[in-house]
Formats: C-alpha cells, structure tokens, sequence
C-alpha cells in the first residue's frame, strides 16, 4: 500500500505496517535479509546499515509493525520473550525495586529471584487484581511495576488502567506482559502502560515455528536505552525469525477470532463437565476479575484453565488426548495441553505455588483454530 497505515483499521496495520516494498525489486514480503554486515559507501562516510547485531532490516519491518499494532513510540525485536524482558529489567539499577504479579510465568519468577536478585535487585510479589496491595508494596525506590493479565495459569485479572494512574502518582512505571492477549484484544498503551512484552513465540507468531520476543517502549529515551542494550548485549532476533513473526502477525486479527470462538465453546463444554471442578476463563461471569476484563479488552483469549481436583485425574486426562498437543507453550494454531505445576511454573517451590492456588489438579489449554467439534469430541474421550 502507499502512505501510512497508521490511521487505518487493525487487520490492515497487521497486514502493512512496516511492510514496504523492497526498492530494488518491488516485493510485496519483506525479504529476509540474511547477512552480517554490510558494504558501506567509503570511509568516513555515514551508512544506515552497518552490522547485523545492530540493524537488520527485516528486523526493523517486524519492529515497526508490533510498535504500530500496539501504539508505542518503537519496538524491539529480541531472541526469546525471556531476553526482551531481560532487556526491560535493565531499566532497574541495584537498590531499586520492581512490583510483580504474583503468578507470572515461571521463567519470569526464575529469572528475576535466581539471577535479577543477585545483582541487588528487589522485587514484591503481588497479587496485583488487588490495587490495595499494590499500593502497599509500592516504595520510593520502586522502578516498575510488571504485569500480567491475565495471569498465566490462575488468571488473575490486573486493572491496567487503575495501576497505571496509581503507579504513576508514586513515580514508578508499568509493562505489562501482553502474550496471552495480543494487542488484538488488548493494548495496555492505550490504557496507560509504559511498556509493553511478548512472548512471540505464542500468538504473534501463532504456529509454534519460531521462539522470539519485543518490547514496545513509549518514549524516545527508553528507545535509545534498548537499542543501546540490544547492540551491547546482542540477544536479536534472527532475519529468519523476523520473517515468520511478521508473516504470522499478518493473520493474528482472523487467528484470534476463531482461537477464541473454538475457547468458548470448549469453556461451555468444561462447565457443564462433571468431572472438571472449576474452570478458569476469564470470560465466565462469575470470574473474578471478567468485569475490569470486560472494560479494558475486546475479548477473553483462548487461554483455559482447569481443575481436574487431583494430580491423578489430570494424568489420566492428559494421557488421553488425542487431537491436543500435551507440550508446553501456547497461542499456536493448533491446540496444546499442559501440567503448569510441573512444566511452565515447576521452577517455583511447590510450596510458593500452594500459595497462588496454582495445584497439581490443574491442566492448560491454548486452544487452537482447528474444527471445534474434534477438540470437543477429544476433551469428551479423555474426561470420559
Ligand atoms: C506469558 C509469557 N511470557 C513470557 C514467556 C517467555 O517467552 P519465551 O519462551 O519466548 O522466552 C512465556 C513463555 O512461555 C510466557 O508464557
């Protein structure tokens, strides 16, 4: 297309945004420009591309179009999801401290308490769907608050918004992880956040090819600090890597849709299931945090949790699925199934996961875009 996307609709920005033409040759794809370095024009003289670690211009297309799906000011593509929030963490020097969700996912725990914490970081876990107690955690040297909404696996809901307001009276600014969401159901920038995460490997991507992560910042300042870490630390995302996010990204608005049109039939399924004892969706009325989700997200995901009541009864379920995918990790289009207490959170003590309510009856579910039918007839054999 010809001009700025900006202004226009969500599915044609996921579908253009950075995406212009290659000049030499007019290609519609971003090519994947697979090189090291550059050829620069002589010396002393300026080249906008010098060294891959610093610039690549398939990466900068990806960078631009997550930065414009979720309204920040710049993106910045990194290798995992794990190293674009470790990019983020280097905004806190030793004696600062950072306010966490209580129940974020595991290697997030893991590498703020085993590693962050050695270099005199701090951090207060939070059960942040209760502002009272993040105001109370909040102390003069509080740099960040970090979020997740919902929260994986207990989905517990966090008012962005309310926080935001909150955290910026106090001096301290707020990122949000927005994996399970996509900025296709929620934009935390808009609701006041400072930063935004993903883990692209799940839905931006969405076809479980490719392990990859952005930050999306909202001043030029922060920009210039992550380029500057980027470069430094090197943790890029691959040219590769870059082509597949930004091919997949160009369907999320059509993926998301059915991911969460298939949820909920299945969430409707689960309840009325007298072997499963509770369903954790979001988008169930008597959810705890459905109304405060309802105000800042146009949809509730396809993330489902479930208490199967025991360690035993959610074995016997997992090792019956046929059509679902038992394998860690979300958001791709086919569905997946999951342990949370022994594979994505086992790097948190069981005792610390008593405390979240996280258990070892619970089981995950990314549901997948595949016919509802054989996902529902697949849970109906596995429960039965
Ligand atoms: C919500 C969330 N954030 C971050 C990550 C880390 O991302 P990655 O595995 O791409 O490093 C994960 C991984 O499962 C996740 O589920």
């Amino acid at each position: 297309m010809k001009g700025d996307p900006r202004k226009l609709g969500f599915s044609t920005r996921a579908v253009h945004a950075g995406q212009t033409p290659d000049p030499r040759t007019g290609a519609v794809a971003v090519p994947i420009y697979q090189t090291s370095t550059y050829v620069q024009h002589g010396l002393g003289e300026g080249a906008e591309y010098e060294y891959a670690r610093v610039q690549n211009p398939t990466r900068s297309a990806l960078e631009e179009q997550v930065c414009q799906l979720e309204g920040g000011h710049s993106g910045h593509a990194f290798a995992s999801g794990m190293s674009a929030i470790a990019t983020l963490v280097t905004l806190v020097k030793a004696g600062e401290h950072v306010v966490v969700s209580r129940n974020v996912y595991g290697g997030v725990y893991r590498y703020f308490t085993r590693i962050m914490e050695r270099y005199d970081l701090s951090f207060s876990w939070v059960d942040t769907s209760n502002l009272a107690a993040i105001e109370a955690a909040l102390r003069p040297e509080t740099k960040i608050v970090y979020l997740e909404t919902p929260t994986n696996p207990v989905m517990e809901i966090a008012d962005i918004r309310a926080i935001s307001k909150l955290a910026h009276s106090r001096g301290a600014r707020v990122a949000v992880d927005n994996t399970f969401l996509s900025p296709y159901f929620q934009r935390p920038l808009e609701l006041g956040a400072d930063f935004v995460v993903h883990s692209t490997t799940k839905f931006l991507n969405g076809h479980s090819d490719s392990i990859g992560g952005v930050l999306i910042s909202t001043t030029e300042e922060d920009a210039e600090w992550f380029r500057l870490v980027s470069k430094s630390a090197g943790a890029i995302l691959s040219p590769f890597d870059s082509f597949l996010v930004m091919r997949g990204i160009k369907t999320l608005a059509v993926r998301m849709e059915r991911h969460e049109q298939n949820a909920r039939r299945i969430v409707d399924f689960l309840v009325a299931h007298p072997k499963v004892k509770r369903v954790l969706y979001p988008g169930l009325p008597d959810h705890p945090g459905h109304e405060i989700h309802k105000r800042q997200a146009s949809g509730f995901g396809s993330m489902i949790t479930i208490e199967m009541g025991s360690y035993d009864a959610a074995k016997r379920m997992l090792d019956r699925m046929r059509v679902m995918s038992f394998a860690e990790s979300l958001g791709g289009v086919e569905s997946l199934i999951s342990h949370p207490a022994s594979m994505t959170h086992a790097s948190i003590p069981a005792e610390r996961r008593a405390d979240l309510g996280l258990t070892d009856g619970m089981v995950r579910l990314s549901v997948g875009i595949e016919n509802v039918e054989d996902l529902v007839a697949d849970l109906e054999q596995a429960l039965a």
